[in-house]
């Protein structure tokens, strides 16, 4: 969209969420929510991309992707002045500007998509994205006239008993022509309770002067839910863990009981894999095909498991691969391991993979039959076809040949006739 520039405001420390961490980073399903927002304005191919920073804007800075253009907003005096940081970067910018909080990670392409278009099919110089609640405490409420036109927004601390009945809420997101909102933005004084540049003002300050205010309702309000308290960031994890899921499923994975299947948002599952209840799948995690995952299980950062694995109750597994039909159904914890195929862990296995200071891989080859109970100290290589006894400690660098039987502790090669 050549004639669109987009401005993301995330200069807010976000006081209500009670954090050192700004309020943007804070994460839904395992990302900082300010990630979604920079995806959809990624989709959208704007002109320009400009994202207000202020509150720790180094460390909020190194999420942001490259082709947008930071600003820093020295004092977080209000949602105005934060778009008028980003002015300078527009100068002989004409045509539509896309306002988007950092705060609303909810939002959808198509929704940020029939607005733009509304707004400019109509020419005006405002469109409002609004929506009714019917809880609409702590938004700013649609002022309209007796003909049906928006006239202002007011913001709940200022509003009065009868405005706040209004269940017509902004949600923050507008579309202005530049020119008219340079024009507001001169205009705008911190006539408030909270003594803030508000950049809701905009809309009556350009009603008075005879401007075009349109606005588009959002059909569903889950959309544009603005997190502002953990409570608020509970909710919204739940409706993206929920979006999360519903694409596993439409992608041909089973999941058993999705409101108990915690995945994160860039989890890749392959097809009939079948995930069972109370199931933890962390970042970057990547399943095969035909897998059984769970129940009970948590797959830290970096697990992969390739086709037809079955990994069961009560099990970690961290940075590790597990090879094609290979195995781990009952508790224990699998670190830093490199699996190959068709392995057997038995119950209660662990890979000790930490000795206090450094952290060594296990390799444990295809075939190999880990027995009940074992412990493998790393670093250490269980070699093809090997196999250990029920309990056995497997110390460091003593190494398992091809074939091999060890049992006991320490595990010690068993004379065995094959
Ligand atoms: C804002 C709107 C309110 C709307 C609600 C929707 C204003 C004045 N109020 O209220 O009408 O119903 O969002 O969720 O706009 N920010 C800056 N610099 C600042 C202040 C804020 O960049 O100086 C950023 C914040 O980081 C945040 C966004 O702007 O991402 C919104 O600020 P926030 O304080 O959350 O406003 P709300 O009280 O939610
Ligand atoms: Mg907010």
């Amino acid at each position: 969209m050549k004639n669109t520039a987009v401005i993301i405001l995330a200069a807010g420390k976000g006081e209500r969420m009670k954090s050192e961490l700004p309020k943007v980073l804070h994460s839904l399903c395992g990302r900082p929510m300010l990630g979604f927002v920079l995806d959809l304005v990624r989709d959208l191919k704007a002109a320009k991309t400009i994202a207000v920073l202020g509150y720790r804007h180094e460390d909020v800075a190194k999420h942001i992707t490259p082709g947008v253009k930071v600003v820093i907003q020295k004092r977080v005096i209000g949602t105005a002045d934060a778009v008028k940081q980003a002015l300078p970067q527009l100068k002989n910018f004409r045509g539509t500007v896309v306002v988007l909080y950092g705060d609303t990670p909810l939002l959808k392409k198509e929704t940020i998509k029939e607005l733009i278009a509304r707004h400019t099919q109509n020419n005006a110089d405002v469109t409002l994205l609004t929506a009714s609640l019917e809880k609409p405490r702590g938004y700013g409420r649609i002022l309209r006239d007796q003909y049906c036109c928006i006239s202002g927004i007011v913001e709940e601390k200022d509003a009065d008993d009868f405005q706040k009945d209004i269940k017509e809420i902004n949600t923050g997101i507008m579309c202005f022509d530049v020119k008219s909102l340079i024009k507001a933005l001169r205009l705008i004084r911190p006539n408030n309770r909270k003594r803030e540049y508000y950049l809701t003002d905009a809309v009556s300050l350009l009603r008075k002067r005879g401007g075009l205010i349109e606005s588009v309702e959002v059909s569903d309000v889950n959309e544009v839910l603005g997190i502002n308290s953990r409570l608020e960031l509970s909710k919204a994890n739940a409706i993206m863990q929920q979006r999360i899921n519903e694409r596993i499923m439409v992608d041909g994975a089973t999941i058993i009981d999705p409101a108990s299947a915690f995945i994160s948002f860039n989890a890749r599952i392959g097809r009939d894999t079948v995930i069972y209840p109370f199931t933890v799948i962390e970042n970057n995690v990547k399943i095969g095909a035909r897998c059984k995952v769970g129940p009970f299980i948590r797959l830290r950062p970096g697990t992969r498991l390739k086709d037809d694995v079955s990994v069961g109750n009560f099990l970690e597994v961290s940075r590790s691969e597990l090879g094609p039909r290979s195995q781990a159904k009952h508790f224990g914890y699998i670190g830093d391991s490199r699996i190959g195929r068709a392995v057997n862990i038995g119950a209660g296995s662990v890979t000790a993979n930490y000795d206090g200071s450094r952290k060594s891989v296990t390799r444990i080859r295809d075939n190999a039959f880990i027995g009940c109970d074992t412990v493998l100290v790393a670093p250490v290589v269980v070699g093809r076809g090997a196999r250990t006894g029920a309990g056995s400690v497997v110390t460091k660098n003593r190494n398992i040949a091809d074939g091999q039987t060890v049992a006991g502790v320490p595990a010690r090669p068993l004379k065995t006739r094959r």
